[in-house]
């Protein structure tokens, strides 16, 4: 399993839930840098980190992918871009975990996805999405089977398979 960096919290919480499963956290330099110092410690084996920039180094193969709240920050073809490079490096059988803050259809939902919406518009290129945008941008990349998960909380899932 593959997933983005930062303090690496849920990366914990999944080798947790699946003690089997290696994890590989992947994020620039600086970033890894700082979790290895603050968060993440030799007591955790089945973790490991990778230096890197997503859409300019390669991204080593895994069944799954969890990409939370990276897509986001990002404009369409960024996304593909990068979901793209992705879908090339799952296994068959495999997939894709997006965890982000979802709108609704008609573009209103939680308050908080709206702000958050707001918050990425000013300070990203990207944006909060509807599912149906989220659909597309992984079909767009390759991925098939595509299944949503509204939580009722902050942040919702979306899954796509290889
Ligand atoms: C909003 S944070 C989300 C981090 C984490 N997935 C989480 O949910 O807490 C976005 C992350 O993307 C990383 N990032 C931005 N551009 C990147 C790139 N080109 N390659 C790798 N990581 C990048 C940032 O360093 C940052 O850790």
């Amino acid at each position: 399993m593959w997933k983005r960096c930062c303090s690496g919290a849920l990366a914990k919480h999944f080798v947790s839930a699946f003690p089997e499963s290696n994890v590989t956290i992947l994020d620039l330099p600086k970033v890894v840098e700082t979790a290895k110092k603050h968060f993440i410690t030799d007591n955790e084996p089945c973790i490991s980190f990778l230096e890197g920039d997503f859409f300019n180094d390669p991204i080593p193969e895994a069944d799954l992918f969890i990409i939370a709240r990276i897509i986001h920050d990002w404009k369409e073809d960024k996304c593909v871009q990068l979901l793209t490079k992705i879908y090339q490096s799952c296994r068959k059988g495999g997939g894709v975990l997006l965890v982000e803050a979802l709108l609704s259809e008609d573009k209103h939902g939680m308050v908080t996805s709206q702000l958050y919406s707001l918050n990425m518009l000013v300070q990203t290129e990207g944006k909060e999405r509807t599912p149906s945008e989220y659909k597309k941008l992984l079909t767009a990349s390759g991925f098939t089977d595509i299944q949503v998960k509204i939580t009722g909380k902050i942040y919702d899932a979306i899954l796509g398979k290889k």
